[in-house]
């Protein structure tokens, strides 16, 4: 019953691809539970390098199923260019499974999502702009379309005109825009049906039976746990879980199958988009980690912000999602400083704090305080095994583990897939 959640530690982006690629073939089922196309990875396979927003990483290897499962939101323009992509490529996509459930992005959603953050002004999130947030926020307020009423033309107009009754009341009266037609999005959402139709499934059913037949069960969460609607920097997040629980709640698997919670944990700080970031630089240590760890959103194409480790935030991740491991990504990004500082507590209003604040308008003033320690210049990226790495690469790492409250089991030393070393099996 290996039923492994993988997930991000920080703000997203932490390279969460590298560690599904070290599972590899060992993985039976790689299941997204929550997020849409607001996520991106690169997954670097032979010399052919793979950009995937939707579908789960899974999707690359022959010998795996990739699932969708409710708790993610679908675009069905997006996936189908994702998977045709894909076919072009010569990927065999036909094993791919969408849970019935699963909720679907509509154009209304990227228009709410679009307006209303230019109505938002200064205040702005910094969405992906992917209409994320507006279709969870149907999905709560029960006027959400799902995969499934594709299939039931007399529903999914029943429920397209509910939803685009207050909406069109806000897009016009509100916002100045133009009404959205529901037959128009009605004639749209029925041109994917047949599309999709191969790959709906029951995946509650699928994965909880691949769980009773000991299959390798891998649940890869998108953005990150600071991004998260409940325990991220609200309201700076995202609309779902990527939290460890998301991956029972988005896949419908219960608490007591999952073996093993892997952080992912960059070395270093991003952040896209608005929000605190205690460690961020505005110096040119900020643009060198942005320059030599080709910090660009692969879904936006915007810069990311950068910064120092900040291990109060790794402590917490290892809290709220009961971390059992973490993996270490961009280790070699970090080679050449001569002294790394990193950021082992806060100081808000004149007192030291061990932990991430709970109240907002603390971490917004939070300061970081900073041990330096020292750094390396030898090349990292051919270290085979955690004694290949130079002594101040070596304490950098147990450094950052003490502090961070989990083992690590793995550190990325460079982007290609077996530029890898394995501390702890996964498996
Ligand atoms: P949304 O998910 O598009 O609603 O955007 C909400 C916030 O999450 C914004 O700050 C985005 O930049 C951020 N975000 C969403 N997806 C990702 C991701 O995959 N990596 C990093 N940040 C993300």
């Amino acid at each position: 019953m290996p039923a492994l959640v993988l997930l991000g530690a920080q703000w997203g982006d932490e390279g969460k691809g590298k560690a599904t690629d070290l599972l590899g073939g060992s993985v039976d089922y790689v299941v997204r539970y929550q997020g849409g196309n607001n996520a991106g990875h690169t997954v670097v396979v032979g010399d052919q390098k793979y950009a995937l927003h939707l579908l789960p990483s899974g999707i690359l290897s022959p010998s795996c199923t990739p699932v969708i499962g409710n708790g993610v939101v679908v675009d069905p323009s997006v996936l189908l260019s994702e998977l045709s992509g894909l076919n072009e490529r010569g990927v065999d996509t036909s094993k791919l499974l969408i849970s019935g459930n699963a909720h679907i992005i509509t154009p209304y959603h990227v228009s709410m999502d679009k307006v209303a953050e230019r109505f938002l002004g200064k205040r702005k999130i910094g969405t992906t702009g992917r209409g994320i947030g507006p279709t969870y926020a149907d999905k709560i307020n029960r006027v959400g379309i799902r995969v499934q009423d594709l299939y039931d033309e007399s529903i999914l107009t029943q429920k397209v005109e509910a939803a685009l009754d207050v909406k069109n009341q806000m897009l016009t009266k509100l916002y100045n825009r133009r009404a959205i037609a529901a037959d128009q999005v009605v004639e749209e959402l029925l041109g994917y049906a047949e599309q999709l139709k191969p790959y709906v499934a029951d995946t509650v059913l699928v994965l909880n039976q691949a769980l009773e037949d000991d299959k390798v069960v891998l649940f890869e969460g998108g953005q990150g746990t600071l991004l998260d609607i409940d325990h991220g920097t609200y309201p700076f997040v995202t609309s779902s879980n990527p939290t460890a629980g998301g991956a029972c709640t988005g896949a419908g698997v219960g608490p007591t199958k999952i073996s093993r919670v892997i952080g992912i944990l960059k070395a270093y700080t991003t952040r896209v988009g608005a929000g605190p970031f205690p460690t961020e630089l505005f110096d040119e240590d900020g643009e060198a980690l942005r320059r030599i760890g080709g910090e660009r959103g692969v879904t936006t194409g915007r810069d990311r912000r950068c910064g120092w480790f900040d291990a109060v935030i790794a402590r917490y991740a290892t809290r709220v999602n009961g971390l059992t491991d973490f993996f270490l990504t961009k280790l070699d990004v970090l080679t050449g400083w001569e002294q790394i500082p990193v950021c082992v507590a806060y100081e808000i209003d004149g007192k030291r704090v061990e932990e991430l604040p709970y109240s907002q308008s603390d971490f917004h003033h939070a300061k970081p305080i900073y041990e330096t320690l020292p750094g390396w210049s030898e090349d990292i990226t051919k270290a085979k095994s955690f004694s290949d790495l130079p002594k101040n690469a070596q304490n950098y790492v147990k450094a950052l583990e003490e502090m961070s409250g989990a083992p690590i089991s793995a550190i990325g030393v460079g982007p290609g897939r077996d530029e890898t070393i394995e501390i702890n099996s996964f498996l």
